[in-house]
């Protein structure tokens, strides 16, 4: 498993921010990271170890600041294990900012909408999640299986209160939103029209290709995770129109001044 201690005396060098609240930035979402107040922008291309990011409208950015006082660190541009990553690698900048000293994560991504209301622009909460892939970041790492079966019952990736403040937020912002389930497939290919068929037998609400190996990698790290989804079309043979990467980023820049009123209120408390 790649180390993060070079990487973060590299970090060291530019800030002495210890931001609490980290989030992940999906297709799309990388202009959020404009809100941020006297930002520290650090190319991941430059931090020892960290992997190098490859697909085109992602940029590779550490992007530190505050957001109404409050010091965040965005990422931007997220690695995808389709990229030819390992998991391991994939999250390795879920455990820099373990390392940095983030508590609290917010992972956002764009999406199919399996759930037949979900319509491109729908903004979901993730409340659970189906790992398709079966790659999990923390495997072969000694680390005992997680989360220990005695808590197992208690246990959840994403939490429940946070996402119920969340909630009450957006919609005291006037923004809907929903919450559901999402379910991670390896890509880069996307799915079929028969898999998205069985993805939504067995309770998917939402596909797309990361996130989930983030979550458990900053959920074995003590992180609390909010996960939001931009669902930006319908999924595999639900909708009209053939799936492209570009309609992918044409509803994030679409659903941009929501979710940045939504991230600014999430970030406010
Ligand atoms: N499938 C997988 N990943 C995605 C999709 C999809 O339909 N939309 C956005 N990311």
């Amino acid at each position: 498993m790649p180390d993060v201690h070079a990487a973060l005396s590299y970090v060291r060098q530019f800030t002495d921010l210890k931001p609490s609240l980290g989030l992940i930035l999906g297709s799309g979402l990388s202009v959020l990271a404009d809100l941020v107040q006297n930002p520290v922008v650090l190319e991941t291309s430059k931090i020892p170890g960290y992997p190098s990011s490859t697909v085109e409208g992602h940029v590779g950015r550490l992007v530190f600041g505050s957001i109404q006082g409050v010091s965040v660190v965005f990422v931007q541009g997220r690695l995808h294990v389709y990229e030819g990553h390992s998991v391991s690698d994939a999250t390795f900048p879920v455990r820099l900012l373990s390392a940095i000293g983030v508590q609290k994560l917010i992972v956002t991504n764009a999406a199919g909408g399996i759930r037949s209301d979900f319509k491109p622009g729908t903004l979901m909460w993730i409340v659970d999640h189906i790992n398709w892939t079966n790659l999990n970041p923390i495997m072969g790492s000694g680390i005992k299986a997680f989360p220990e079966t005695r808590n197992a019952q208690q246990f959840n990736y994403y939490d429940a209160e946070w996402t119920k403040r969340a909630q009450a937020k957006a919609a005291k912002l006037g923004i809907d939103t929903a919450t559901g389930t999402y379910l991670w497939t390896l890509g880069p290919s996307y799915e079929t029209k028969a898999e998205i068929r069985a993805f939504k037998l067995i309770g998917a609400d939402a596909v797309g290709m990361s996130t989930v190996p983030e979550v458990i990698q900053a959920r074995s790290c003590g992180m609390k995770v909010l996960g939001l989804s931009t669902i930006t079309n319908f999924a595999a043979g639900l909708g009209e129109d053939e799936l492209n990467h570009e309609e992918v980023l044409e509803v994030g820049r679409q659903v941009r001044s929501d979710l940045e009123r939504l991230v600014l209120a999430l970030i406010a408390g």
